[in-house]
């Protein structure tokens, strides 16, 4: 594939490096091997490290480096939400990702692979901070027993969910080593955006999905943007295995989360929860948890944020397992002492996930946040989602999780009443219009006349 780097790229991508998240090894971003690197020798993971300049556009204002990069993003953030194929710039500024480029990847512009993705609305849904005109809003806030609670939601993004995020970067590196081929294993979402970002830019998707336990709005966007849709017999965990097998002996590029560039661009989830909280740090962020790559990439975001003084602290982490696919939640029980597996079962099929890639990158975020891992059942997050659905909000399953979690937290007090949450609802309602939703037979069938509606409407 490096036949094809163009000079450019190389020179872009030459203050960017790979370091073992378990034994500290350094490697350049791109090798002179035919394969790319998702690996340490040691079989860790590895996380992205690059040398972050001085905001330019701003660097003759005296002001300290927080205040010059708040001011470069909230300058891009204020052009106009209407964006033109034929002025790159504007799309750049535009992308919930590429906004913040200077903290994600140096990539040279032409290269980049946007729709744009981000810009995700966070909906004030607390009691207190519920505007009186959106009560529907604000039961969220009740049901969670939370004051100062935001839901921001992934889901709105172009094929929603928050894998946009990390997909608009991970083919953009695809196309700067001159991939033909992009693949990943998927409980659905990462496949469906897969599928999207390699239409856009003219390469093969193939995706792995685990038979039978991919949502039917998922799996319908893969094949419908054109991915060779391969399912397995087998789990997540199994194809993942899979694909990691056959793209390092096929030479396809990798596009799960253990691909370290895919983290990189979902760490614009955090930094746009601060500007849209106007730099503020809230006291908790919570997510669903399954692979992990997203509370990695969230963590990070903050993590360098606040080195480079945008924010003045770290929130506090809470990841939510369902109780079926509690890995994560069962090696925090006893302060990570192990890490554990578990054979996956739960009706959120998003994180139906036993072994999860990222594990050494979250807890990382779990420890240096004071964070916390929780479980809910499905029916705590069955529950949760007719509360966000009933609000006319609507998630999946998966991203229902995250109120269900709050709730328990607030319940045992380990969230105060009066402490200032962001949840993170990761995929749309449509992406699974079976599970949890009122059976089709509550749909009232009647006669096209007033009376029978009346009869319908005020019957006793
Ligand atoms: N929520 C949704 C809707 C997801 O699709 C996923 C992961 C998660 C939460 C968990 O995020 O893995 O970063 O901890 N979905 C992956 C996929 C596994 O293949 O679409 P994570």
């Amino acid at each position: 594939m490096n036949d094809t780097l163009s000079a450019q790229a190389v020179g872009a991508l030459h203050t960017v490096s790979l370091r073992c998240v378990e034994c500290a090894t350094l490697y350049p971003a791109i090798e002179n091997s035919a394969l790319p690197r998702y690996r340490c020798d040691c079989g860790g993971v590895l996380d992205v490290e690059m040398n972050i300049a001085q905001p330019v556009e701003t660097a003759s204002i005296s002001q300290p480096d927080g205040a010059q990069w708040r001011q470069l993003f909230d300058e891009r953030a204020s052009t106009p939400p209407i964006w033109s194929i034929s002025d790159e710039r504007m799309l750049l500024d535009q992308s919930g990702v590429w906004r913040y480029r200077e903290l994600i990847l140096p990539a040279p512009e032409e290269d980049i692979v946007s729709r744009p993705e981000g810009n995700t609305s966070l909906y004030p849904v607390g009691m207190e901070n519920c505007g009186p005109g959106r009560p529907g809003h604000r039961r969220i806030g009740l049901y969670a027993d939370l004051e100062q609670l935001f839901l921001k939601h992934e889901g709105e993004n172009p094929t929603g969910s928050f894998k946009d995020r990390g997909m608009t970067v991970g083919v953009t590196m695809a196309r700067i080593i001159g991939a033909q081929a992009v693949a990943c294993a998927s409980t659905g979402n990462t496949s469906a955006s897969l599928a999207s970002y390699a239409a856009q830019a003219g390469m093969r998707a193939i995706v792995f999905l685990p038979a039978g336990n991919v949502a039917a709005g998922k799996l319908a966007q893969s094949l419908a943007y054109g991915a060779t849709t391969i399912q397995i017999n087998g789990d997540f965990d199994e194809a993942m295995k899979l694909v990691e097998q056959v793209c390092g002996e096929l030479g396809i590029y990798l596009l799960n989360s253990l691909n370290p560039f895919r983290i990189e661009g979902q760490k614009g989830i955090g930094f746009e929860i601060m500007q849209q909280l106007d730099w503020q740090t809230p006291d908790w962020i919570v997510l669903p948890a399954g692979n992990l790559g997203n509370i990695s990439a969230i963590g990070k975001a903050f993590r360098q944020a606040c080195e480079l003084s945008l924010i003045s602290h770290m929130p506090r982490f809470a990841a939510i397992q369902a109780a079926g696919a509690n890995p994560f939640y069962r090696s925090f029980k006893q302060c990570f002492a192990q890490r554990e597996q578990v054979h996956a079962q739960t009706i959120a099929t998003a994180i139906k996930i036993g072994n999860p890639v990222s594990y050494t990158r979250a807890r990382r975020v779990i420890e240096e946040s004071n964070g916390v891992v929780e479980e809910v059942t499905d029916e705590e997050i069955l529950a949760a989602k007719a509360v966000i659905d009933r609000a006319g909000i609507g998630c999946e399953p998966a991203s229902a999780a995250t109120l269900a979690g709050i709730r328990k937290l607030v319940a045992q007090r380990t969230i105060r009443r009066d402490e200032r949450v962001v949840g993170v609802l990761t995929g749309n309602l449509l992406k699974d219009s079976q599970t949890g939703i009122p059976p089709y037979q509550q749909q009232t069938l009647v006669e096209a006349n007033i009376d029978a509606v009346r009869k319908v409407l005020f019957a006793q």
